[in-house]
């Protein structure tokens, strides 16, 4: 620990809480987490279960490019509650060490770049599929009409699940991971409790059925195939992991495409910067990531005593830092709260560091690719409705509710699933 102080000592000294949760709007977090960043780079939350908070892009970095070596990931949340309601560390995300780089060698390959680009015209028909539903309107509420199935269908794809299930997948999803809209705790419980139930029997009958069809080139049959410490998975760990792959692949890439929406809704010149060039849109998605960024991590101090942004912090802490803070770190990124497109700096952590960097981050990177040229193609122009704000949501993802666009009527495609 430092100096001489004991740890209430040092937690004292160091006092400044924070509701990670707390129901402001991301702008708000983010001012709040810029005036931190200058007066209190790290800083004790008594708060929940109580957490040291760091703001800073280089404090974040290596606490994460050190994660097997000095902290653990499970827990992974401030207060030390699983959102998903389990006692075990999720896999692969709350998993360290040896069992973590195993899982990491079973999903890794199934994400490369190669086999993830194989999935670019699946994507680019969805994307119409779900453009066509709305397009001939000239308004769509943009959440319910691409944000959250687009991305779902993107998970379906790439485990192997039938795309005619993904409407009651997403549905599940969505309850557990947002409970119910302006719901109590109790109905959202109750709620989840029946979303949890419904998915784990869908997805003991699709272990079940590809048991009895044999296996076929997915993360699912892989999964299924693979040893881990010499034993196959159990039919619980394969749910536990499918759950987490939707949960890991559907709210990020949601927020990232309804934050951008919103703001180039408001800022309508960068919408046509985007596709200027051919090589436009790489950098420009890079940049909204960069704003974008809705994964807050968190780690525990599993060591005896590990450095933490300058102070040695003892076993059992918890370090909470939500990557929008790296982001926006001023010292980084000049102008943090600017879209530059063309900035040049160091490349961003939306993605996070280190042996838990996103696994999906190269299917993300395509998703968004895909879903911008297409929302470009078939809607060149398009402004907020008017009378409806959208609404931030602050969870493990940071994201926007409410996002109604109006646009140009355009004619369907009538693309179907290939
Ligand atoms: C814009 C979209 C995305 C963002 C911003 C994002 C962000 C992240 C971040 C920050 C982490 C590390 C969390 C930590 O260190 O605790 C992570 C891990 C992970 N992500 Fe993503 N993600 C995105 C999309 C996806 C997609 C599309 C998938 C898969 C379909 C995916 C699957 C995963 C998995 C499985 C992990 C756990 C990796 C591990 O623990 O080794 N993500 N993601």
């Amino acid at each position: 620990m430092t100096a001489d102080l004991t740890l209430d000592e040092l937690r004292a000294q160091y006092r400044r809480d924070y509701d990670p949760y707390a129901h402001w709007t991301i702008a708000e977090h983010l001012a709040e987490i810029a005036e931190r960043r200058e007066q209190a780079p790290i800083s004790y939350s008594a708060r929940g279960n109580g957490c040291w908070v760091l703001t800073r892009y280089d404090d974040i970095a290596s606490v994460l490019r050190r994660n097997n070596r000095g902290f653990i990931s499970f827990p992974n949340e401030p207060d030390g509650i699983n959102a998903m309601g389990t006692s075990v560390g999720q896999i692969p995300i709350e998993v360290d060490g040896s069992l973590h780089k195993q899982f990491r060698a079973l999903l890794d390959p199934y994400f490369s770049p190669k086999r993830v680009a194989e999935k670019e015209d699946t994507l680019r028909d969805w994307a119409n599929i779900l453009i066509d539903d709305w397009i001939e309107a000239g308004s769509c509420d943009f959440v319910d009409g691409f944000a959250l199935p687009f991305p779902g269908a993107t998970v379906l794809s790439i485990m192997g699940w039938p795309g005619e299930d993904l409407h009651r997948l997403n549905s599940w999803a969505d309850t557990l991971m947002h409970g119910v809209a302006g719901g109590t705790p109790e109905e959202t419980a109750a709620a989840r409790g029946v979303a949890h139930g419904e998915l784990r029997e869908y997805f003991m009958q699709l272990i079940a059925d590809r048991r009895e069809s044999g296996p076929r080139d997915d993360v699912t049959s892989g999964a299924m195939e693979v040893e881990i410490d010499g034993k196959r998975m159990t039919d619980t760990e394969l749910f536990d992991l499918f759950v987490l792959m939707m949960a890991a692949g559907l709210d990020t890439v949601q927020s990232v495409l309804c934050q951008s929406m919103v703001y180039l809704a408001r800022n309508p010149e960068q919408w046509d910067k985007m596709f200027e060039t051919p090589e436009s849109l790489e950098p420009a998605i890079e940049e909204l990531l960069r704003v974008g960024a809705p994964a807050v991590p968190t780690r525990n101090v599993v060591h005896d005593e590990v450095e933490v942004a300058g102070l040695m912090l003892p076993k059992g802490e918890r370090v909470h830092f939500p990557l929008a803070a790296a982001c926006r770190d001023p010292e980084v990124y000049p102008n943090p709260d600017e879209v530059i497109f063309d900035r040049v700096a160091k490349p961003h952590l939306a993605f996070g560091l280190g042996t838990h960097r996103c696994v999906g981050l190269h299917l993300a990177r395509l998703e968004l690719k895909v879903a911008f040229t297409e929302l470009h193609r078939r809607m060149p122009t398009f402004s907020l409705v008017p009378g409806i704000e959208p609404r931030d949501h602050l969870a493990l993802a940071w994201g926007v509710n409410d996002v109604h666009l109006r646009f140009e009527p355009g004619p369907r495609e009538k693309t179907t699933a290939s």
